[in-house]
This record gives C-alpha cells, sequence and structure tokens, in this order.
C-alpha cells in the first residue's frame, strides 16, 4: 500500500536521477572509443577470449554523479596462468589508455584505472570460468551483468538509481573497506529481489537481525544476510557494516515518516556538529608508502584501534574514534574524540586483598617504591595513589607513536595535535564526524 506522499517524492525523485539526453551521450561516447582502443590493443593477445562493458554503465543502472566510472573487462581463458593474467591485463590496460594519465590499481588483483573524458574508466581482467568455479575476484561479473540485464525492468533500474542515491546522500554508498557500505551491484540486488524502491525502504524500516534476502542454504553469522543472486554461497551484507546498516534502517524509517526530496540531496542531509567539543579532538597525521588502497585502509583501522586501546590503558576516555585516508596524498588520519584531553596527574590503584592475595610482601614492598601512598583500605586491600608518565592526551599519543604502534609502510614522523589544527577540508569534515549527531538521527528523532 502506497502513502501518497511516500509515491509522489518517489516519482519525482525517479525523474531527476534518470542521466539527461546530454549525459547519457557523452557516457556512450566514452564508453565506445574507449571500448575500440582496449579492443584494438587486446587483439595482439590471444589468451584474452573478449573485451566486454559490465558495471552499471552495462546495466543501465548508473547515476550521473562524479563517483560513476565505466567498466571494462578483459575475459581471460581460464587456462591461462596467473602471471601472464596479471601483466596482459597491465599492459594492454596502460596501453590502450596512454593519454587519459592511467593508473596501476589493485584490489584482490591488479587493474588500470584512468581518466577519459573527465570519467573514471576501469579495465579490469577476470577469467572465463562456469558458474561457481571461481578463481578470481572479478570471474563473477559476466554473470551478474547478464542476471541483471534480464531481470531489471526500466522502472526498476531508475529505482537501483533511486537507492544509489540516497545511500550517496547519507555517506552509506561504496563497498570498498573504507566506506563498508553498500555497493552498487547490493543495490540491484535488493531491487531485483524486492521489486522496488519502495518496497526496499520499507523493508528496511523495519529489518530485523537475522533477515536474509534472496536464497540460500548456508548460514552466515552476519547481522542480516543478503544473497548474490547468482551465487547462493556470496554473502553480500558481508561488506556493510553494522554502523552502516543501522544507519539505513533510521535513513528509511525518516523517509517514511516524513518523505521529501531532500533525502536524495547530500547537501541536505547534515549532522550537527559541536564547534565546542573540537577541544576535545585528538588528530594524528602520518604519510603512509603508496600501496592497495584496501591495505592501507586495513593497516590504518588496525591502528586507530590499537591506539584507542592504549590510550584508555593511559587514564584517556576514548568516546569515538575515526580513520581517515587521503589517497592521493598518501597521507592517514586518525582521529579520537576524548572525555578530556587532559588528566590528573594521580590515581588510585586498588591492589590485592590482604588475606587472601599472594605474596603480599613483595607486592608491599614493590608498591612502596614505585607508589605515591599506600594504604589498606575499607576493604581490606591494598590501595595505592599512583603518578601518572603523561597527563596529555597528545604527549601520551607521541610517546605511543614512538613505540612503533603504526603500519610498516609509514614515512616519517607522525604529527600530533588537538583541536582543529591546519587540516585541509576532507581531513577536517572526517574529524568533525567524531563530534557530529548522525544525520540518519537527527531526522529520526
Ligand atoms: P562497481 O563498484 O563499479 O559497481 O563494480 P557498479 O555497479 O558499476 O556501480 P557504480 O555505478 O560504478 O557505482 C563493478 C562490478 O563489479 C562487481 C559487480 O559485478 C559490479 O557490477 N562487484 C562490485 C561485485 O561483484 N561485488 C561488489 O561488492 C562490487
Ligand atoms: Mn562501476
Amino acid at each position: 500500500m502506497s502513502n501518497t506522499g511516500v509515491g509522489k517524492v518517489i516519482a519525482e525523485a525517479r525523474r531527476r536521477v534518470r542521466p539527461t539526453k546530454q549525459q547519457e551521450a557523452a557516457v556512450r561516447k566514452v564508453t565506445e572509443s574507449t571500448l575500440e582502443r582496449v579492443s584494438t590493443e587486446a587483439q595482439g593477445h590471444p589468451e584474452i577470449l573478449s573485451v566486454e562493458l559490465g558495471g552499471s554503465v552495462a546495466k543501465d543502472t548508473w547515476l550521473a554523479t562524479p563517483s560513476m566510472d565505466i567498466d571494462i573487462y578483459l575475459k581471460f581463458d581460464k587456462w591461462t596462468d596467473r602471471i601472464k593474467f596479471e601483466k596482459t591485463a597491465k599492459d594492454v590496460g596502460l596501453t590502450a589508455l596512454w593519454n587519459c594519465s592511467p593508473r596501476l590499481r589493485f584490489s584482490e588483483h591488479p587493474y588500470v584505472e584512468a581518466t577519459c573524458g573527465g570519467v573514471q574508466i576501469n579495465v579490469v581482467p577476470y577469467y572465463d570460468v562456469a558458474l561457481g568455479e571461481w578463481m578470481s575476484s572479478a570471474d563473477r561479473t559476466g554473470f551478474h551483468t547478464k542476471y541483471m540485464k534480464k531481470k531489471l525492468t526500466e522502472s526498476m533500474r531508475d529505482d537501483v538509481r533511486l537507492l544509489k542515491a540516497i545511500l550517496i546522500a547519507n555517506g552509506l554508498y561504496g563497498a570498498e573497506i573504507a566506506k563498508n557500505g553498500f555497493s552498487g551491484y547490493v543495490s540491484e540486488t535488493l531491487i531485483s529481489q524486492l521489486g522496488s524502491f519502495e518496497e526496499t525502504v520499507r523493508r528496511f524500516a523495519e529489518m530485523n537481525p537475522g533477515t536474509i534476502i534472496g536464497n540460500t542454504t548456508k548460514e552466515f553469522g552476519t547481522t542480516i544476510s543478503i544473497i548474490d543472486p547468482i551465487d547462493e554461497n556470496r554473502n553480500l551484507a558481508a561488506a556493510i557494516s553494522d554502523e552502516n546498516l543501522v544507519k539505513f534502517v533510521l535513513v528509511c524509517r525518516s523517509f517514511l515518516k516524513s518523505p521529501t526530496p531532500d533525502a536524495f540531496d547530500a547537501d541536505a542531509v547534515v549532522g550537527r556538529s559541536s564547534k565546542r567539543y573540537w577541544e576535545n579532538v585528538l588528530g594524528v597525521q602520518f604519510a603512509f608508502e603508496q600501496r592497495a588502497p584496501d591495505i592501507i585502509w586495513g593497516q590504518t583501522k588496525k591502528a586507530a584501534a590499537a591506539l584507542a586501546g592504549q590510550l584508555k590503558l593511559g587514564g584517556f576516555e576514548v568516546i569515538r574514534s575515526k580513520a581517515h585516508i587521503n589517497e592521493t596524498e598518501c597521507m592517514a588520519y586518525l582521529f579520537f574524540f576524548l572525555n578530556a584531553v587532559e588528566i590528573p596527574a594521580t590515581y588510585v590503584q586498588d591492589g590485592p586483598e590482604f588475606f587472601r592475595g599472594e605474596n603480599l610482601d613483595v607486592y608491599i614492598k614493590k608498591n612502596l617504591k614505585e607508589s605515591e601512598m599506600t594504604w589498606i583500605s575499607p576493604q581490606g586491600t591494598v590501595a595505592s595513589l599512583k603518578r601518572r608518565k603523561y597527563t596529555g592526551a597528545d604527549a601520551y599519543a607521541k610517546s605511543l607513536l614512538r613505540k612503533g604502534i603504526l603500519p610498516e609502510g609509514v614515512r616519517g614522523l607522525p604529527k600530533v595535535w588537538i583541536g582543529v589544527g591546519k587540516m585541509n577540508k576532507s581531513a577536517r569534515d572526517a574529524a568533525r564526524e567524531v563530534i557530529t549527531t548522525d544525520a540518519a538521527i537527527l531526522r529520526s528523532g
């Protein structure tokens, strides 16, 4: 049953997310010329069986945003050995796109990325295998394209764009480890399985843990499961963090409660941050060596967790934390919202119970030396007053960093500061997130 408000807003938004004739013509032009150049270059390599258009352009589910890309796939004979597979793909991509400043990128295997006519192009190799006999991570893609082309009607394709738009507006789009969000293929899967944007929003608004979308005989252990329609062994929801899942549930609830075109507009979706708390933000910045983004992200998130753990041990209460990466500048940032950046010089350590503790003499002797004061508490335990080496979060963080808590590929000394500091806009926006009430929460409240 469609609430008229919801239906009207959706119908209006659907018209707005459809690419215009000009946008379509521009993308078609770049697609055709790139396909031709890549095909010509592939001709000298018999192990490449064909050059195919994939991703959202092939399925007509793309959105005219700066994040869109044209995915071109090189289908390799499955008997090609892995080294040749990677090298040939790299050579073909780099040579064919030589005048679009091609760059080599890595996910599970290398691929080539370039920017032609303002649009990002990916040239990605995969193996021509039977369904389920996957040899590389991109092998499912041809099956995905075929499935979605057949399954998605015109209005469903518009609904995929709508779903992508609301996800982008709320910062929930993208399957990379950086985002842990909803991918383009997840958007297509949801619309193809649930039928429409409205139904998807309704289902998510009332989502319960344990929900399985699609058919499978496997158990995945994630909060919800979204089964890849061409592979019942693959749970697409595994890439989505619980944080983003919950945010999307709230976004869906608030959309149903008060439907508005603003829900699809990133500029209209803003959280409320508190200037007052800037002084409680500890920032860490370090340069890293160029690596695959997934590796950098994995390491940076690990470093953030390790540093947060150490800060807690040092007496600093970490309320929220966040990692941020600037890939072009090879710069990583960690932000910690602390309950206090300056803490008292002393703290009480409660020791063992006098009558039940072992080696109390040794403990007392050691404590007398290392503590400011030692006494027997009313509960009969040996308590002591200890002095901290560091009372400032920045000095303490610096000391931790000198001990080598950061990943291997870090270049130079990390910078540490408290407050806004001297950051560029993207870093400042990331830092602000740790002192911001989520937009999804604001709207649902
Ligand atoms: P993209 O991330 O480019 O997705 O992956 P997309 O559907 O083209 O979305 P946009 O419009 O560019 O944002 C391209 C293909 O890689 C496979 C899918 O087959 C997808 O069509 N893929 C991607 C996956 O199988 N799983 C993923 O998590 C991401
Ligand atoms: Mn794409």
